[in-house]
């Protein structure tokens, strides 16, 4: 039977190839794992009950947990592993194929950047070589900490370069660290070849996403909800093509649970470039899948817009030409097989 063309359906939408550009590998291990780890790591946990470990109100709670469970990955193993348990869990569930996730190096006091790195690599090779799903990585700058912390983890980056490791971005509370403390690590970046991505605009106003752009000379913006306030910084980031790598359950939280307020739709509407993403799944009770099904279902998504925004990233991927048409190729044919299957033909005929 033919299904009906015009709308999404949860199945679709949980089915359809995905690419991200915003989610957190700390943000990333599950409640049951972060007590594990914790015991493991004779590290102390503000409850080892996983049933309330990542039960939270405000965005500055959320943090604090983020830190302390960041705290309690003190080992390689402890990296390979979330690693590799998020990714092929992300694949399984949502089918995901392309992931650049963001570390804190700087929340791993007890680990140095090349040790992170090893525990990182073994955990992506692995999940590559079992799933297909593949991923690179963004070193994040924690911007609660100092300029001078950041422009050495810069250092460090650089020191250690390896292909996986694509860009730098800046995350942790907007309300800490402006864009303008941050000029001198970019422009190192910058200068090393690497990528520039920062949250902004999530709670902040839109300065802090033109600030981000014009500053720290970005080429994506994570979250951005703020830049809707101002229509000149809108038509340039469009004509720039700056993305928007966007997070729907993220929005619940910042909007008391109403989805009708979420800004994602307005700013596809506005005509800005735009990806789904999971930001920390566990930590707010989501993954990949769900969140096409949640943005989908709210925003009335056909079965085309639906297949549009799982490849809406693809343009903004931090790949060189070669990889970008082979993921864009993987997602065509990708696509094409679930519409086939779900109207009605043989796949295989
Ligand atoms: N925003 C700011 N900091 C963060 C986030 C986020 O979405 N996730 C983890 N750290
Ligand atoms: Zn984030």
């Amino acid at each position: 039977m033919a299904h009906d063309r015009s709308v999404a359906s949860p199945e679709y939408l949980r089915a359809l190839p995905k690419a991200e550009f915003h989610c957190h590998l700390e943000g990333s291990v599950p409640a049951t794992t972060a007590v594990s780890l914790a015991r493991r790591n004779g590290v102390k946990l503000r409850t080892a009950d996983p049933d309330v470990l990542y039960q939270f109100d405000t965005f500055e709670e959320f943090l604090d947990v983020y830190v302390a469970v960041s705290a309690a990955m003190t080992t390689p193993r402890d990296f390979a592993e979330v690693a590799y348990d998020c990714l092929t869990d992300a694949q399984r569930t949502g089918n995901l194929r392309y992931r650049e996730m963001s570390f804190n190096p700087t929340n791993h006091p007890s680990l140095t950047y090349p040790q992170m790195l090893e525990g990182l690599l073994d955990g992506l090779r692995s999940a590559q070589a079992d799933t297909g799903v593949e991923c690179r990585l963004i070193v994040a700058i924690n911007r609660e900490q100092s300029p001078s912390v950041a422009r050495d983890l810069v250092a460090d980056v650089i020191a250690h370069r390896c292909d996986e490791v694509v860009a730098i971005g800046i995350d942790h509370n907007e309300r800490a660290g402006a864009p303008a403390e941050f000029v001198e690590a970019y422009r190192a970046a910058a200068a090393a070849g690497l990528h520039r991505t920062a949250h902004a605009g999530e709670r902040g106003d839109s300065q802090e996403v033109r600030d981000s752009i014009e500053l720290l000379g970005v080429e994506r913006i994570d979250h951005g909800y703020a830049v809707l306030s101002d229509p000149d910084l809108v038509t340039s980031a469009r004509s720039e093509g700056i993305h928007f790598a966007t997070c729907w359950s993220t929005g619940l939280l910042h909007h008391g649970g109403d989805p009708a307020a979420i800004e994602i739709g307005p700013m596809i509407a506005a005509g800005l470039s735009v990806s789904i993403n999971s930001d920390d799944p566990p930590m707010f009770n989501t993954d990949i899948g769900t969140e096409f099904v949640l943005a989908g279902q709210s925003l009335s998504l056909t079965r085309d817009q639906a297949a549009d925004l799982a490849r809406a990233g693809l343009d903004s991927a931090f790949v060189d030409d070669t990889d970008r048409s082979r993921l864009h190729k993987v997602f065509a044919a990708e696509i094409e097989r679930l519409d086939r299957e779900l109207d009605g033909h043989d796949p295989t005929d």
